[in-house]
């Protein structure tokens, strides 16, 4: 699908909700700095949770529910239906909870069809049995680009925005966008693009596309980091705020200034602390490895290898 017809596809669904009737509630984990969401249509109460958290203590490898289960008491006190697990990447920072949200809660677990090319990496990388199928079938719907969804009576449309990883999506849903790790605040700038499959001119691309949404469009990111100088957490922003005050890729900033910027800083980034985790239970669909023969399961740490 070209650019210009899923972007025209995008504003229609924006325009399709004048006034913000999308319902969204954050849940912020400190521990990844990670915005998990749950959004509803308030005429339906049909939901999708994007994003969520299975709270990892790496020293003692073990895992908790404390976050997820936040999300499960809301969704129930609200009487909320989940139709819709939305994953925006598969995330190198904390682990999904999906899996689980899904045995408690029901709904369809998603994310860009691009994950295959994930699988492949990190299939390798973690020299994965053949138990791992590599073809998307640890989730229940990859999205393609452009493609429309629902949530009740809210249309929705999944767009592929890679760069971070080559599988990103960021999800229109009514006047609002979850943009994964495309952008951060506008005084943060926007996400790393070195993780394997990672390209800061294809970011470049991604983040040009979502700013050419109307300006009061909603944006809902997945992460914030506090920059310096902010004492609190912030993950709303507007596309307006984006296009005028982003530190990275405000209007003006061309994609050779922004692909130098982007490749310079991230040649300082050290890996996330929870990245050999995150990323082999992630790249399952946040299913965890299957036990071993004495009922545990193990994850791996490859050495010399990132
Ligand atoms: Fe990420």
């Amino acid at each position: 699908m070209s650019d210009t017809h899923v972007t025209d596809a995008i504003v229609q669904v924006c325009a399709a909700q004048l006034a913000p009737t999308l319902n969204v509630k954050s849940f912020f984990d400190d521990a990844s700095s990670t915005a998990s969401y749950v959004v509803h249509d308030p005429a339906t109460k049909m939901a999708a949770i994007i994003d969520s958290v299975l709270d990892f203590d790496a020293a003692a490898g073990r895992t908790d529910t404390a976050s997820a289960d936040a999300i499960i008491e809301y969704v129930r006190d609200e009487g909320l239906t989940i139709e819709w697990l939305l994953e925006t990447h598969a995330h190198a920072d904390h682990l999904s909870a999906a899996p689980y949200l899904q045995t408690q809660l029901g709904g369809t677990l998603a994310i860009g069809r691009d994950i295959i090319r994930v699988q492949e990496v990190f299939g390798k990388l973690f020299n994965a049995g053949t138990e791992f199928a590599r073809d998307g079938s640890d989730f229940d719907r990859l999205f393609d680009d452009g493609d429309h969804f629902s949530i009740g009576s809210i249309p929705a449309i999944a767009l592929h925005v890679p760069g971070h990883t080559p599988a990103d999506m960021a999800y229109v849903i009514g006047d609002a966008v979850f943009t994964g790790d495309t952008l951060f605040m506008p005084d943060y700038g926007s996400a790393r693009a070195d993780f394997p499959g990672g390209d800061a001119r294809q970011l470049y691309h991604s983040i040009r596309r979502l700013l050419k949404l109307p300006p009061e469009t909603r944006l809902f990111l997945c992460h914030d980091y506090k920059a310096a100088g902010r004492d609190t957490y912030v993950w709303e922003t507007t596309v307006g705020a984006q296009r005028s005050g982003n530190v990275h890729v405000h209007e003006g900033v061309g994609e050779e200034e922004f692909v130098a910027m982007r490749t310079a800083r991230d040649a300082t980034l050290s890996m996330p602390a929870l990245i050999m985790p995150a990323v082999q239970v992630n790249m399952r669909g946040g299913h965890l490895p299957a036990p071993e023969a004495n009922g545990t399961r193990y994850l791996k740490i490859p050495l010399d290898a990132l």
